[in-house]
């Protein structure tokens, strides 16, 4: 039954169940993790844009991720989001229940995991899944407790919008392309969102909150809880956790605008961990290409002689191929090749 998976259902875990234990050559190693280096942080209201593109490039090439501070967007409206996916998730059972499903194609959802439907593992996380673009369509569905939800998180995606625009044109300017023209060649992009939430976990070293994986969409903007950290990023082999870093958020390239740069930024393998003391949130905001947009590189990247490496497809088709695997398979667009 769906109540007995929710993990914010109230129930206290002695020890981990067995469905969330991964075979020992799966589990985190969580002592050989890089915890005293960071992913590049790229001040966004240096004068020099000239030096903050050239960051991107190289944040782009070498890590698929990086952080992004002095944005436009308000430490208040930051510290709400967070605080309101906390109250979210300690609502009672019964209210939070009304909107479970375990139905990825569903636009407003609370479920756990990852994939229930398809993964024989189970992952020591629930989430909210909320559509949010337009938001007149969606927001009078999403959920009407905490009564400040609606409110919160609408202001919250109209922000992240704007700076992931800002964002596409930065990395489209980074690969010597117009500044428009990422956002153009996307169209009307959908907009996603998944609050995550981690309880404190009694076995830690057996499992994940997500396991290792990359986003299927162009750019994800991620806020992390401030006091917890969880997030780590697979580099040269080996993985380094991204420490919190005050009023930060974490960029990062999805599988799309590897696709679309013909391979030069890379979508980069990235994991959730969770830990025994502490409950973590983080809340991830995904720009996604129009589901009928068809995804190939731009002339540019390829008249130098270097072949498009994935085949034309629609958003569509690889949205769906995504969702009917399982999390922790080879990259999705292995694929389309
Ligand atoms: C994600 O990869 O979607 C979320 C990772 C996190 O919780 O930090
Ligand atoms: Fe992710």
């Amino acid at each position: 039954m769906a109540e007995q998976i929710l993990l914010s259902s109230g129930l206290q875990h002695k020890s981990l169940p067995e469905n969330y234990k991964r075979p020992e050559s799966q589990r985190p190693k969580l002592d050989e993790v890089i915890r005293d280096s960071n992913i590049p942080i790229i001040d966004l209201s240096l004068s020099n844009k000239a030096h903050i593109i050239s960051q991107i490039t190289h944040a782009c090439q070498s890590h698929g991720f990086f952080q992004v501070v002095n944005h436009d967007i308000q430490k208040e409206c930051l510290e709400k989001v967070v605080e309101m996916a906390k109250e979210f998730f300690r609502l009672p059972v019964e209210d939070k229940m009304e909107l479970y499903s375990d139905d990825p194609t569903k636009k407003i959802r609370l479920s756990t995991s990852f994939n229930v439907r398809k993964e024989t593992v189970h992952n020591w996380r629930d989430y909210l899944r909320l559509y949010c673009y337009p938001l007149e369509d969606y927001v009078p569905d999403w959920p009407s407790k905490p009564p400040l939800f609606k409110d919160v998180v609408s202001s919250y995606c109209r922000e992240v919008r704007k700076l992931g625009f800002q964002l596409l044109g930065l990395i489209s300017l980074s690969l010597g392309l117009e500044e428009g023209y990422i956002k153009q060649v996307l169209g009307e992009q959908e907009q996603h969102m998944a609050m995550n939430y981690y309880p404190p976990c009694p076995e830690p070293d057996l499992t994940y909150g997500l396991p290792a994986h990359t986003d299927p969409n162009a750019l994800t903007i991620l806020l992390q809880d401030q006091e917890v950290a969880g997030l780590q990023v697979l580099r040269e082999g080996k993985w380094i956790a991204v420490n919190p870093v005050p009023n930060a958020l974490v960029i990062n390239i999805g599988d799309q605008l590897q696709a679309l740069s013909n391979g030069r930024y890379k979508s980069v393998w990235h994991r959730a961990i969770v830990n025994s003391g502490k409950e973590r949130v983080s809340v991830a905001s995904f720009l996604c290409p129009c589901s009928t947009t068809i995804i190939g590189p731009p002339k540019k990247l390829t008249e130098d002689g270097s072949p498009a490496i994935y085949r034309n497809y629609t958003y569509d088709e690889y949205y769906k191929r995504f969702w009917s695997r399982n999390l922790d398979q080879e990259h999705c667009l292995e694929l389309f090749k």
